[in-house]
């Protein structure tokens, strides 16, 4: 059964070279490689050195050329605007040709950094493409976050243009972006010269003369721009993710290795054919929208769809189900938390029967852990296989997965099944020895990493060294613990560093911690991530207050929620702080927040050897008590 994944899993180990060059000739080149995998300067690894290609001809010029012009590209859906439109692979290629003229006319070339701070809608995957057509980089902000994280984006990407839609659209209320990107630009230290801003109907922004333009008049008074070829080498997109610490990493992916690695998995890990409509249910601005709304499905000669709406309450739970009808799209990718909300407001999946899927084939789970329950849930009412795969925005695509179009493999709840071929994914414990099968440690993939995956971090080679490849030389860190189990199959149980995932988005702790104290009255903080039915972790601040403050409490944790709002966004989904007395510590000082979080969590633990007061612990629980954490005593 598992003998085509067994077969093409050996050869990518036995024959890195021989397998990659061989997925290689699924791409359009202008130039053909020298080398498949350049080692020369360890520990880095380039992917197909010499190659010249251009990534948005390959996901748009060359369907054109090859018979899909009139086929279906993309389909914007979007129930918050009530509106459904379709463009063609030839109406693409214009729209993404005029949108890259009016790019060119602002002096945007080949290494330029273009900033996107955009909704879900078509322009937003059009300018993309139209940066990449210039062999310029985008880096897209997602619209969730505050002004003090896009400037810290636009400080450390420098671009020469930003690209902006007027506003946003979450259910019940607009998003104003504009005055978002205005404060930021207003505090970053750099300045972009020119902003094109997309007026939507349901906000009008201001205008600044001189730095900003209006989209529409910009691309209609544009000359369309060609394909420029680029180094398989040269950078496509940085996309910024949470690092351990208040300032994001900028994660960069090559042209040549992406287009490689997510035009093979289109078909091996998806099992989905060229003009077969593909949907994943993301945002532009996550490394899942990157891959595959835009670029995996449009490699591969596929209709994307983009969802402007949510998986409820757009208008309710069947919206799914709607689409996926209407659009006969054949598989879904989308975060269990999407189906927990699903779950929860259709807990019998009486909308599911009401629409036709004849057309649907699989649904993909990734962005966080799988729970069993909600994978059978959605097994049981759609009667399709419900794929749990394992990737990270550095790698842009899965690590491990059921690979499907490899024959698919028995499912194990809790596991989102073995190791994608190219990767090498090991366990080991802190001093980077092999652990046993079953046994638990820190997941690493032995480099290099196959194509597709970071290179390095934006203009930081130290830091990506640090935070990746230092702790076990060797070995890429994927910052999860976990486990292989006798028969291969990966189980990804925690993050090592203080990473939390909420509702499928990766947010940093140390950077809210950052934001708390800052507050005048808090001495110390932490932030830890509890469990939370919908979206699976949210955080929850603890802080202590400086001795003399004696305010209300609850004035203090409404400022501190207030603080993180403002300061990192919305999506933080921070909403609840409270005030202790003292933070648990070792003797040595480390704050106990895994105990804490246990105790938050109601789950059993043992009460740390090296605490210094467990006392404070059960105080901890009273205060979590309170405001409805740690229901069960803890044992
Ligand atoms: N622009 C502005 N604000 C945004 C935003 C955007 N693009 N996206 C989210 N927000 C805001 C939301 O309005 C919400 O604000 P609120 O605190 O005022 O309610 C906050 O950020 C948190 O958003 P979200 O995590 O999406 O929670 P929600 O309660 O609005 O929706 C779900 C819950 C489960 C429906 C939603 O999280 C979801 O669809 N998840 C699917 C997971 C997913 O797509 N993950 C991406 C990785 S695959
Ligand atoms: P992101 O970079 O936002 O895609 O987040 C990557 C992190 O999400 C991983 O390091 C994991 O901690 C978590 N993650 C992603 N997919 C899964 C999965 N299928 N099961 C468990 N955790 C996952």
């Amino acid at each position: 059964m598992s003998g085509r994944y067994d077969e093409a899993y050996a050869w990518s180990m036995r024959d890195p070279e021989g397998f990659w060059a061989a997925a290689a000739k699924d791409i359009d080149w202008f130039k053909p490689w020298e080398k498949v995998l350049d080692l020369s300067e360890p520990p880095y690894a380039r992917w197909f050195v010499g190659g010249e290609l251009n990534t948005c001809y390959n996901a748009v010029d060359r369907h054109v050329a090859g018979g899909r012009a009139d086929q279906a590209a993309l389909i914007y859906d979007s129930p918050v605007t009530d509106t459904i439109k379709t463009f063609t692979y030839r109406e693409l290629q214009d729209q993404v040709a005029r949108i890259a003229g009016m790019l060119k006319g602002f002096g945007v070339e080949k290494g330029d950094r273009v900033l996107l701070y955009m909704p879900m809608v078509p322009e937003t995957v059009m300018a993309m493409l139209a940066t990449a057509r210039l062999g310029a980089v985008h880096s897209v902000v997602f619209g969730g976050f505050a002004p003090n994280e896009l400037a810290t984006r636009i400080n450390d990407a420098k671009p020469k243009v930003v690209l902006c839609g007027s506003c946003g659209i979450e259910p019940g209320r607009v998003v104003a972006y504009k005055p978002l990107l205005d404060a930021a630009i207003e505090q970053a230290a750099h300045k972009p010269g020119v902003c094109v801003v997309l007026q939507r109907p349901q906000a009008q922004a201001a205008l600044i003369a001189g730095r900003d333009h209006d989209w529409n008049e910009a691309v209609a008074r544009a000359k369309p721009a060609d394909c420029v070829p680029v180094k398989a080498t040269d950078p496509l997109f940085i996309l910024y993710t949470s690092g351990t610490t208040g300032i994001p990493k900028g994660v960069v992916h090559d042209n040549g290795g992406h287009a490689v690695a997510l035009k093979w998995s289109m078909k091996n890990v998806y099992d989905i054919d060229p003009g077969e409509v593909y949907w994943s249910a993301s945002d532009v601005g996550w490394a899942v929208g990157h891959s595959y709304i835009v670029y995996a499905p449009l490699l591969h000669g596929c209709t994307t769809v983009l969802f402007e709406g949510k998986p409820v309450g757009t208008p309710d739970p069947g919206v799914f189900w709607r689409i996926i009808e209407q659009h006969k799209v054949v598989s879904l990718f989308t975060a269990p938390t999407a189906f927990r909300a699903i779950k929860r407001d259709d807990p019998k999946g009486e909308y599911i029967k009401k629409y036709r899927l004849d057309h649907f084939r699989t649904l993909f789970l990734a962005g966080e852990r799988a729970d069993p329950d909600t994978i059978q849930w959605a097994e049981r009412h759609l009667g399709r296989p419900v794929i749990d795969h394992w990737w990270q925005t550095e790698t842009g695509w899965p690590m491990a997965a059921n690979c499907l179009g490899l024959g698919m493999q028995k499912v194990k709840y809790g596991s989102p099944t073995k190791p994608v071929p190219g990767y090498d994914v090991r366990v080991v414990d802190e001093n980077c020895h092999p652990m046993k099968p079953g046994e638990i440690g820190a997941i690493v993939v032995r480099l290099p990493l196959p194509p597709g995956c970071l290179p390095t971090l934006w203009q930081n080679d130290a830091g990506f060294l640090s935070s990746y490849l230092k702790d076990f030389p060797g070995y890429y860190k994927t910052a999860d613990a976990g486990f292989i189990d006798e028969d291969g199959y990966v189980y990804i149980m925690s993050r090592t560093d203080d990473i939390i995932n909420v509702a499928g988005h990766r947010l940093s702790t140390g950077g809210m911690e950052e934001v708390l104290s800052a507050h005048p009255d808090v001495a110390e903080c932490a932030v830890i991530g509890v469990a939370d039915a919908l979206k699976g972790q949210v955080p929850l601040g603890l802080v202590v207050l400086k001795s003399g403050v004696n305010r209300p409490h609850g004035e203090i944790t409404r400022e501190l929620v207030a603080m993180v709002r403002e300061r990192i966004g919305p999506v933080a989904s921070f909403k609840h702080a409270t005030v202790i007395q003292r933070l648990p510590k070792t003797r040595s000082g480390k704050v106990l927040r895994s105990t804490m979080r246990k105790v938050a969590d109601a789950e059993p633990f043992k009460v740390p050897a090296t605490i210094d007061d467990p006392v404070i612990l059960d105080e901890i629980r009273a205060a979590l008590q309170e405001i409805g954490y740690a229901g069960i005593a803890a044992g």
